[in-house]
C-alpha cells in the first residue's frame, strides 16, 4: 500500500474491521479509541463527527445517532427506566411529543407537560420518581426562547436532569452545557449538516457516567448512524458558522419584511425587538437569533395553499434549516399528531407558516414572498 496522507477523511464505507490475531482483539477491548471493531460500536466518520459537535458544545462527549429522534430516545433511556417519570416542556417538537406520550409511557415511563407559563418553578410537577425533563433552547414553531441557566438551576434544585433540544439555535448560538445542562441533543439533519442531504442525530454530554450510559444504549439498541451520513455531516459541519452567520442576517430581515406587511397578522422571530424573549435571545445567542421564524397570514386553508403555490423557488418542505430557504406548516406536519385543544392551546392554527431562511440573498427572498402575499 503507498503511503496515503489524505486531507479530508475518506468515508470508510464498511460494517466490520478486521483483526490480525487474538493479540490484536484484546488491544481493541484494553485500550478503547484506539481501534475500531464493527460499525454499530463506533466508526472514524461517525466519531469525527462526534468529536467536532462535542467541541462545539463544549462537553466530554458525544455519541452519533441515526436521527433526532434516536438522540433524543438515547438521552431518555440512558437515564430513565420502567417506572422513572420524565417532564417536558409543553412547547416542544411534535415528534419529541409523540414519542413520549405514545411510545415511552408504553414501556412504563410516565411524562408530564410543563406549560411555559410554569416552566421555572417545578416544585407541582416534579415527582420522587422523575429524572429529567426535556426542553428546546428556542421552541418548535413559535420560537419561544427558553433561559436555560434559569431552569438548569431549577431542575438542579429539584435533582433532575435538563436535557435540551439546541436544533433550532445550534452551538453557535447557544451552548447549553455551558449554561448548567447536562445532556445536549441535536437532530444533526438540520443546522449541523445544514445541506437537506442527511438524517442524523448527537447526544452531547457533561459528564462521563451519562456519556457511557448513552453509547451502550446507541450500541446496544442499534442507533448507530452509517458511515457515509456522519462523513456528509462532518463535512457540512465546516461551514456551521458561516452559514449560522447568513442564516441569522436573512432572518432578521425577512422577519422586519414580514413585520410590516399589511397580510401578516402575526410574525414569531427572537430577533425582533417586540419578542417577548428578545433580551434573553440576545444574549443567550451572542447576538444572533438563527434561521427560523413563524408568521400568521389569514386563517384559511385555501389562502395558505395560494401563498405557497405562489412561491416559485421556496418549496413546501417539512424540515428546515438547510441553506435553501423553505417553508413548513406545522398544523399539517410536525405538530400534526397533538390533539386539536392542543394546537389551539400553542396557537398552531391554519395561518401559521414557518419559515426556515437559508443563506441566499435576501433581497431575493423578500421579493418572492411580495410576490406571493400579493396573491393572498
Ligand atoms: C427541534 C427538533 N428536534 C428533533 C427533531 C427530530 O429530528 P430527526 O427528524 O432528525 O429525527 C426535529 C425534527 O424536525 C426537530 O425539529
Amino acid at each position: 500500500m503507498p503511503n496515503i496522507h489524505p486531507k479530508t477523511t475518506p468515508i470508510y464505507q464498511t460494517s466490520v474491521f478486521t483483526f490480525d490475531d487474538l493479540n490484536e482483539l484484546e488491544l481493541y477491548f484494553g485500550q478503547p479509541g484506539q481501534s475500531y471493531m464493527y460499525t454499530r460500536y463506533g466508526n472514524p466518520n461517525t466519531d469525527e463527527l462526534a468529536q467536532e459537535v462535542n467541541k462545539l458544545e463544549s462537553g466530554v462527549g458525544a455519541v452519533v445517532t441515526s436521527s433526532g429522534m434516536s438522540a433524543i430516545l438515547a438521552a431518555i433511556l440512558a437515564v430513565c427506566q420502567a417506572g422513572d417519570h420524565v417532564l417536558c416542556a409543553e412547547e416542544i417538537y411534535g415528534g419529541s411529543s409523540a414519542l413520549l406520550t405514545q411510545e415511552l409511557t408504553r414501556v412504563g415511563i410516565e411524562v408530564g407537560f410543563v406549560p411555559t407559563a410554569d416552566t421555572y418553578t417545578l416544585d407541582s410537577y416534579v415527582q420522587p420518581n422523575t429524572r429529567l425533563m426535556l426542553a428546546e433552547t428556542m421552541s418548535n414553531p413559535l420560537l419561544q426562547v427558553l433561559n436555560i441557566t434559569r431552569l438548569a438551576q431549577e431542575t438542579s434544585r429539584q435533582s433532575i436532569k435538563l436535557v435540551i433540544d439546541n436544533t433550532f439555535a445550534s452551538p453557535i448560538l447557544t451552548k447549553p452545557l455551558t449554561l448548567g445542562a447536562d445532556i445536549v441533543i441535536h437532530s444533526v439533519t438540520k443546522y449541523l449538516s445544514g445541506h437537506s442531504d442527511v438524517t442524523a442525530g448527537v447526544v452531547i454530554c457533561r459528564a462521563q457516567e451519562v456519556l457511557q450510559r448513552v453509547q451502550k444504549v446507541m450500541m446496544v439498541y442499534g442507533l448507530n448512524l452509517s458511515p457515509f451520513e456522519g462523513w456528509l455531516a462532518a463535512r457540512g459541519l465546516k461551514t456551521l458558522r458561516l452559514r449560522m452567520k447568513q442564516h441569522s442576517s436573512n432572518g432578521l430581515q425577512v422577519a422586519r419584511y414580514l413585520q410590516q406587511h399589511p397580510k401578516v397578522e402575526k410574525v414569531w422571530y427572537p430577533g425582533l425587538e417586540e419578542h417577548p424573549q428578545h433580551e434573553l435571545a440576545k444574549q443567550q445567542g451572542q447576538g444572533l437569533f438563527g434561521g427560523m421564524l413563524s408568521f400568521q397570514i389569514k386563517d384559511e386553508a385555501e389562502a395558505v395553499n395560494r401563498f405557497m403555490q405562489a412561491l416559485p423557488t421556496i418549496p413546501f418542505a417539512p424540515s428546515l434549516a438547510g441553506v435553501n430557504t423553505s417553508i413548513s406548516h406545522p398544523l399539517g406536519t410536525s405538530h400534526r399528531s397533538l390533539t386539536p385543544e392542543q394546537q389551539q392551546k400553542l396557537g398552531i392554527t391554519v395561518g401559521v407558516i414557518r419559515f426556515s431562511t437559508g443563506i441566499e440573498e435576501p433581497e431575493e427572498l423578500i421579493a418572492e414572498l411580495e410576490a406571493a402575499l400579493a396573491v393572498v
